[in-house]
């Protein structure tokens, strides 16, 4: 059975696109790309169009990820289109368990920080008003959990 699985923080410039481009390259790298579909997406919609941030264009390609996306809104369609929603913080959490139109859909949101198997944290930090650690602490927390998430879908996108 396919997976689709969507990250969502709040600019969709900075972590979800990071968390994209990172489970993109793990899935491709294990020959699951018909398998797991990945996208990003921000609860605020202000940087819609907008590629990646450019410092953290520039820290995903260091460690070998090469970030495509352009920010778009979450929409209430979503909710539709994935079976997973993955968020990095808190107020991500909020913004989007508000918008869940059922109790299926709101069981489908899930915390970033959860699948993290080498770090101890409950949130992703939003590195935008952070210097270059900041980009480096976010990064190194996306390619624990991505590889968590990745473990915990296996059973599903079995033959
Ligand atoms: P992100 O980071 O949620 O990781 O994409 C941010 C991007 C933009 C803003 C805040 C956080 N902003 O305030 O414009």
């Amino acid at each position: 059975m396919k997976q689709r699985v969507l990250f969502v923080c709040l600019g969709n410039i900075c972590r979800s696109p990071a968390a994209e481009g990172i489970m993109q390259k793990l899935v491709e790298g294990e020959g699951l790309s018909d398998r797991i579909e990945v996208d990003s997406a921000g609860t605020y919609g202000g940087h819609a169009g907008d590629a990646a941030d450019p410092r953290m264009r520039r820290a995903a390609a260091a460690r070998g990820y090469d970030l495509t996306s352009r920010s778009r809104k979450i929409v209430s369609d979503d909710f539709d289109r994935f079976d997973r929603i993955v968020v990095m913080d808190d107020t991500n959490y909020e913004r989007v368990h508000r918008m869940a139109p059922d109790i299926a859909s709101a069981e489908k949101i899930c915390r970033m920080t959860d699948f993290c198997r080498r770090h101890r944290a409950d949130h992703v930090p939003d590195p935008y008003y952070e210097g270059a650690d900041g980009f480096e602490r976010v990064l190194d927390l996306l390619e624990d959990a991505c590889a968590g998430l990745l473990d915990d879908m296996r059973g599903l996108v079995r033959d």
